[in-house]
């Protein structure tokens, strides 16, 4: 039997000294299968939807680039989002931006760069209409709804409840009508930008918010006599499958939940954006993390790695909502089997919840194998947290050759105790 994707790049990783004593935990990603998923929500939509990966995901430049090359467009949600797709390259009409909290400068610098543009409420709405009458602009602009239709399995995670902090309430008195003034009186507003949640979310819910913000688009257009809303960005969310390496819901379900519940979207009448970022690269990345000790307290067997809350800072803080696979190799990368046992997997830092895995059924595990924590791709490592003043990992593309050898490239390197230090400032 051939070996695993895993087993191969951590075997290589080994040898390479990409993973050591004095390496103990980096980070894996698998550019062909990015390929393939971005070749699936291709084939899944028709052209005219246009995909913005949610650069939160996955913010390395690296990471951007790949999806640049495919063709992808760029949400973004804070200045330092901006900046890294600009200079990753995305043409700033590829690049839409989302931050709830966006400061007149950032608002001016937007539309003069000609970035798309979600404005989050009227008083928002209100600096953009008097920046405009100061600055010509190529943005495409319009208002973030809150279609109101509920919470998804993760309220930390759900966007569309009546009363989450993004976008315009749309069942709320007074604000339907107050946006449909508003686009009936400013030519400029010619887009409505919807996200109903991330994870947890079922295809019926996203789809309920989108079929809302669809009428809204329709009425807006009948109101005014002529189209006028010509884009409908429906954001991300698609939920990703932490539990085997199945991919479900596939984009192409989703599609046909959208193609049944707002039939317009697939009409050609309407661009439509879509801001898709766990969905993209989150089975296509994975984090590999020495174990350092093994042990067994209170009739508890634990095993000590590197990897905890500075990697897997949900798994560590809401470990029922963002549970992750945990799977375990030997030194030199070889899949352990046989000798199944309940085992604790803890991280490094120094608290006591800092746990990536509670009462696993795993083989025994020994010190100095290595953990995979699998689907880390967005949202993981690419997100590090400071706590313990622990340096972010170094993480690699890993490609299989067609001799078998793994070619690895740097995307990020290991961060040493200077640059950590200098963050912590
Ligand atoms: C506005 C917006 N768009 C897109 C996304 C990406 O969502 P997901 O990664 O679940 O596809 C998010 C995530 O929080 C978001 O806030």
């Amino acid at each position: 039997m051939g070996f695993s994707f895993h087993e191969r790049v951590i075997g290589a990783a080994v040898e390479a000294g990409y993973l050591s004593e004095d390496r103990p935990l980096a980070a894996f990603v698998d550019p062909a299968g990015l390929s393939r998923t971005i070749r699936a929500l291709n084939n899944a939509f028709p052209a005219h939807f246009e995909h913005m990966f949610a650069a939160k995901a996955n913010t390395m430049s690296r990471a951007l680039m790949l999806v640049k090359d495919a063709g992808l467009g760029c949400e973004v949600a804070s200045p330092g989002e901006l900046e890294q797709a600009l200079r990753t390259g995305f043409a700033p009409e590829k690049v839409v931006f989302d931050e709830p909290a966006k400061t007149l400068p950032v608002l001016r610098k937007v539309l003069q760069l000609g970035v798309g543009l979600n404005i989050d409420n009227f008083q928002e709405f209100a600096r953009v209409e008097s920046l405009l009458k100061e600055t010509r602009s190529t943005s495409c602009i319009g208002f973030r709804i809150n279609p109101q239709v509920g919470a998804g399995t993760i309220d930390a995670m759900s966007t569309a409840t009546p009363s989450s902090k993004f976008g315009v309430a749309l069942e709320d008195e007074g604000n339907r009508q107050a946006l449909v003034d508003c686009y009936t009186n400013n030519r400029w507003l010619t887009s409505l930008h919807i996200h109903v949640g991330s994870q947890g979310c079922s295809l019926d819910l996203l789809a309920a918010g989108i079929r809302k913000v669809t009428d809204l688009a329709e009425d807006i257009n009948a109101s005014i006599g002529k189209q006028q809303v010509e884009v409908i960005d429906i954001g991300g969310g698609l939920p990703v499958n932490f539990e085997s390496d199945e991919i479900t819901p596939t984009f192409a379900e989703y599609a046909d939940t959208l193609r049944e519940q707002a039939p317009e979207l697939f009409s050609g009448k309407y661009l439509v954006k879509t801001e898709f970022g766990r969905s993209i690269y989150a089975k296509n990345g994975f984090i590999a993390a020495r174990i350092e000790y093994t042990k067994s307290s209170g009739g508890r067997r634990i095993a000590i790695s590197h990897a905890g809350a500075q990697v897997a800072t949900r798994t560590v803080f809401m470990p029922d909502h963002w549970k992750i696979r945990l799977s375990v190799y030997d030194s030199s990368g070889r899949a352990r089997a046989g000798n199944e046992v309940s085992q604790d997997v803890s991280g490094p830092l120094c608290f006591a919840g800092d746990m990536i895995g509670t009462d696993r059924v795993l083989p025994l595990i020994e010190p100095g194998d290595y953990v995979v924590l699998h689907d880390t791709g967005a949202y993981y490592f690419s997100n590090p947290f400071y706590y313990n003043a622990l340096p972010a990992p170094a993480v690699y593309g890993a490609e299989i050759l067609d001799d078998e050898s793994v070619n690895f490239s740097l995307w990020r390197r290991h961060q040493n105790v200077d640059d950590m230090l200098a963050v912590l400032g």
